[in-house]
């Protein structure tokens, strides 16, 4: 079976959260699995792909309203990337260095969707399923089944992943005319709340929906951004699976992004040495215990808790903290301010740094997650393969993927997303740290759990195979 992935991220190509990392990973495996697997994505201006060996492999051009715009398709020609790569190349419209944030974002989203049909309806061989990522590249189940440009892909089972359902790419009806030509009653399809909403329309016209946990299906069918009622109809093609992570790019004996790499056997000195590189580098106490948090600074993450967090337990408490992220600047300020009145005790580095996040989960103690919304929650399955325990919040895939000590599990698990749990689940931790024998063995223990693609990729290949003709 020939799978083509559409998304606008996928590592190592272009990163910005955890969508990146599973259209990196999720492809690989399938490829093991016995699938040929393509991921399209747009072309980026950025150091990867710029120093990427590349071959134009076919030229043409799409209408947006009435612009023309000329687009290629190039294959990056590298077998280490685990599956066949194509970049959509379209001329000051995706050829940025950022992937989203623009002005312009609907309409490169568009013009993105347009050219990958363009090109697959050229296609000698056509996939035998599409699978679009998120709002980007929602609209493709409808434009591939209700506008009259490729009819010879009507046919083609669609599969649509929800990252994430808070992102939904919302526009206006006066961009309706970069849509091509459809029959009007079709509109209702592209509705919903009297805008053309991508992701709803995603769930309307994809053969199947996914999302990327159980409990965050369950979750949306109560609280989707405005979508549970549509999601709740639908019920019935849709189903949660439960993200994977890339173990060989995460695997702590051979990351060549940490300080000192370790395996089971020496887990203690070789997570000694990386969390002795963050003290030195950010003027923390290496015999105190260390919490780190990584991520997007949003409310989704509950990162506008931390500044309290910190206050509080710095007070209350003898931990250090790093923390590493961006975006919301008000909290970005407040992280800052802290730095200098906890100088010593806490640290953070606003910005995005792939090679820190490594260090990171390698060598903190504890990693905090006090998210409001998590969809899957990538971080906290990387610091169980790196041998950090994680604190997170009872919710969607954090749920489904940790296990409380208290209840012969591995982590720390909290019922909300307060500054009172949060505190309340690291002084737990404390006293799990200074019980270092079973500290120990706990983290031994989490090293070796299987969060591989290998345990629920076949799950997608069961949803392709129930599709197929
Ligand atoms: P989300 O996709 O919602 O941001 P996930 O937990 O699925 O959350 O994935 C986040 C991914 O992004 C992980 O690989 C994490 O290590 C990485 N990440 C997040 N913020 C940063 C940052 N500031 N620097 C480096 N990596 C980051
Ligand atoms: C989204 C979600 C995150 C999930 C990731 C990969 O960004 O916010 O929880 O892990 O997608 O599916």
């Amino acid at each position: 079976m020939n799978i083509f992935h559409i998304s606008f991220e996928c590592y190592p190509i272009a990163k910005v959260g955890g969508l990146a990392d599973v259209v990196g990973a999720l492809p690989k495996y399938q490829n093991k699995m016995e699938l040929t697997t393509s991921v399209i994505t747009p072309f980026y201006d950025n150091q990867f792909v710029k120093n990427s060996k590349r071959k134009t492999i076919y030229k043409s051009t799409i209408q947006l309203g009435e612009i023309t715009y000329p687009y290629r398709i190039e294959k990056i020609q590298s077998p280490d990337i685990g599956f066949n790569a194509y970049l959509v190349y379209i001329k000051d419209i995706l050829d940025r260095p950022n992937v989203y944030n623009y002005e312009d974002d609907a309409e490169r989203c568009i013009t993105f969707q347009l050219a990958v049909l363009d090109w697959i309806t050229a296609l000698e061989k056509v996939p035998d399923i599409v699978h679009c990522h998120d709002h980007h590249t929602a609209l493709i189940p409808f434009l591939m089944t209700h506008t009259n440009l490729y009819i010879n892909l009507r046919e083609i089972p669609t599969v649509l992943t929800i990252h994430n359902a808070q992102y939904q790419g919302q526009l206006s009806y006066d961009k309706l005319h970069y849509l091509p030509v459809f029959d009007r009653e079709k509109i209702g399809l592209l509705d919903w709340d009297n805008c053309i909403n991508p992701l709803a329309s995603g769930i309307k016209c994809a053969w199947r929906v996914t999302t990327v946990s159980p409990s965050y299906m369950e979750e949306l069918q109560e609280n989707a951004n405005g979508l549970e009622g549509l999601l709740r109809h639908e019920r019935k093609k849709c189903i949660g699976i439960l993200n994977g992570i890339d173990t060989h790019t995460w695997d702590p004996e051979t990351d060549s992004m940490i300080i000192s790499n370790y395996q089971k056997t020496n887990v203690v000195s070789g997570r000694q040495e990386n969390k002795k590189w963050i003290c030195n580098h950010f003027s923390l106490d290496i015999d105190k215990p260390l919490f780190g948090f990584i991520g997007r600074l949003v409310g989704e993450k509950g990162a506008d808790l931390l500044p309290d967090i910190i206050k509080e337990s710095l007070h209350t408490t003898d931990i250090n903290i790093i923390v590493l992220g961006s975006g919301n600047s008000e909290t970005e300020e407040q992280l800052q301010v802290l730095q200098e009145k906890y100088a010593g005790r806490y640290n953070v580095y606003i910005g995005y740094d792939e090679k820190l996040s490594h260090i990171i989960y390698a060598g903190v103690d504890f990693l905090l997650m006090p998210s409001r919304v998590e969809p899957c929650g990538l971080n906290q399955m990387y610091a169980l393969r790196y041998g950090a325990i994680p604190i997170i919040r009872r919710i969607g895939g954090l749920k489904d993927t940790v296990i409380d000590i208290g209840e012969e599990g591995f982590g720390i698990c909290h019922n909300n997303a307060s500054v009172q749990d949060v505190c309340h689940a690291i002084e737990r931790a404390i006293t799990l740290y200074n019980d270092q024998k079973k500290y120990k063995e706990i983290q031994k223990q989490i090293m070796k759990i299987d969060h591989s693609w290998d345990r629920s990729a076949h799950q997608y290949i069961d949803i392709y195979e129930s599709l197929r003709p």
